[in-house]
């Protein structure tokens, strides 16, 4: 007897994988070369918690893809906008649009799947094929480990929805030839070593996009020479403001300590000097003294760039970066490696 119901229950196993494998095959199959329902993330607490660390800290995400109360210190969203969404008008770009991703089904991301977002985030494929705009941190985001994407989707799910129609991005043909190209995440991504400070670090820097707004550009493109060493321009209703040298170069914070870092990064103000809320601390705040740590020590680590960038004093032509920012006219071209160019 005993035997006879392991045998059923046996049956009973097999037919259930069956019916997995059959599932899988069907909607793989359904929609070749599209986004599909294969990918799902189980909505833990513990996800929960990561995702909101992250999306509400490191990534700030919605300082981008919120409407931001620009006045007050720290620039979070205006009241119940939250992820809403936003065209990015006042930053002069009336053709981008940081779309509605609070779960609203009709305005928003409410019948995305998870394989649509997951794709949008770590590969820049929006929810309807499109190559999306790099300034979706995707390039950044494809670090992104496999766990804190399942987190990240689960805590963006997790909120109020917004109702919020937006238009499309529409791409300027200047754009439109020079977005990287599609690359498709086939393995898995592991996150770093986190009892490695620096590996940490550098994963934190890397989600918080911090070279994205401290290296400047030519072209549209970073001048990787000059990474992290700051002078990149920034227009809006946050004011005009370049973003800061933060390599540990004289010219850059060598002369700030683990605790200086700690509280500008908590507090938005470095002594008695306010940072413009465009650099996102109002979200960095948010992260553990550890993290914070860790991405200092990690850019302990990077090339010192010799380039001094001031937003006390008046902008002035610089000829290190290119750009016009305060003590442009005290850099000197030699200084750094760029010279060879
Ligand atoms: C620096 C600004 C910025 C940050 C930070 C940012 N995004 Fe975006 N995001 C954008 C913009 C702009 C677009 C639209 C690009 C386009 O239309 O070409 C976008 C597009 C998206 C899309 C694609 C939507 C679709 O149409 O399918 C998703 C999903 C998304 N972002 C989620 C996130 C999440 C989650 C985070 C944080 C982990 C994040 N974004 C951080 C600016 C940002
Ligand atoms: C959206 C763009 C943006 C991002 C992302 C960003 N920053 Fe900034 N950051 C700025 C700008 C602009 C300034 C200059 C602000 C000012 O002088 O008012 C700045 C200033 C700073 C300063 C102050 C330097 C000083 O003493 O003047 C530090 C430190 C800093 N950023 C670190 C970081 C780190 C670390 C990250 C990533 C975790 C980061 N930033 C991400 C734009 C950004």
């Amino acid at each position: 007897m005993e035997r006879h119901k392991q045998a059923i229950k046996l049956l009973f196993i097999v037919i259930v994988l069956a019916g997995i494998v059959i599932s899988i095959g069907y909607s793989s199959r359904r929609k070749p070369g599209t986004a599909t329902n294969r990918l799902s993330f189980a909505p833990t607490a513990a996800r929960l918690e990561r995702g909101r660390y992250i999306v509400e800290g490191l990534a700030h995400c919605f300082q981008c893809h919120s409407e931001v109360d620009w006045q007050n210190p720290g620039a979070q969203p205006k009241q119940g906008r939250k992820a809403g969404g936003t065209i990015f008008v006042e930053a002069g770009m009336q053709w981008l649009v940081a779309p509605n991703i609070s779960p609203d089904v009709e305005t928003g991301a409410g019948s995305w799947t998870d394989e649509q977002l997951a794709r949008a985030i770590r590969e820049g494929i929006g929810h309807d094929g499109r190559r999306l705009f790099p300034m979706m941190p995707y390039m950044n985001f494809r670090q992104m480990s496999d766990e804190d994407l399942a987190s990240v989707i689960v805590y963006v799910r997790s909120i109020a929805p917004v109702r919020n129609v937006l238009p499309k991005t529409v791409l300027p043909d200047v754009v439109k030839g020079s977005l990287p190209p599609h690359e498709p995440i086939t393995a898995a991504v592991a996150g770093p070593d986190m009892s490695d400070p620096i590996a940490r670090g550098k994963y934190l820097v890397t989600l918080g996009n911090c070279m994205m707004c401290h290296t400047p550009m030519k072209q549209g493109q970073p001048i990787t020479q000059l990474a992290f060493g700051g002078g990149l321009k920034f227009t809006g209703p946050w004011g005009e403001v370049n973003s800061a040298n933060i390599t540990p170069d004289a010219s850059g914070i060598s002369y700030y300590d683990e605790a200086l870092f700690v509280k500008t990064l908590r507090t938005g103000q470095v002594g008695a000097r306010k940072l413009s809320s465009i650099m996102p601390w109002g979200y960095f705040r948010n992260m553990t003294d550890d993290d914070l740590k860790a991405i200092f020590a990690y850019l302990r680590t990077v090339t010192p760039v010799q380039h001094r960038v001031d937003n006390t004093e008046v902008a002035t032509a610089c000829p290190v970066c290119g750009g016009r920012h305060g003590y442009g006219d005290k850099n000197h071209h030699d200084k750094n490696a760029t010279d060879d160019e």
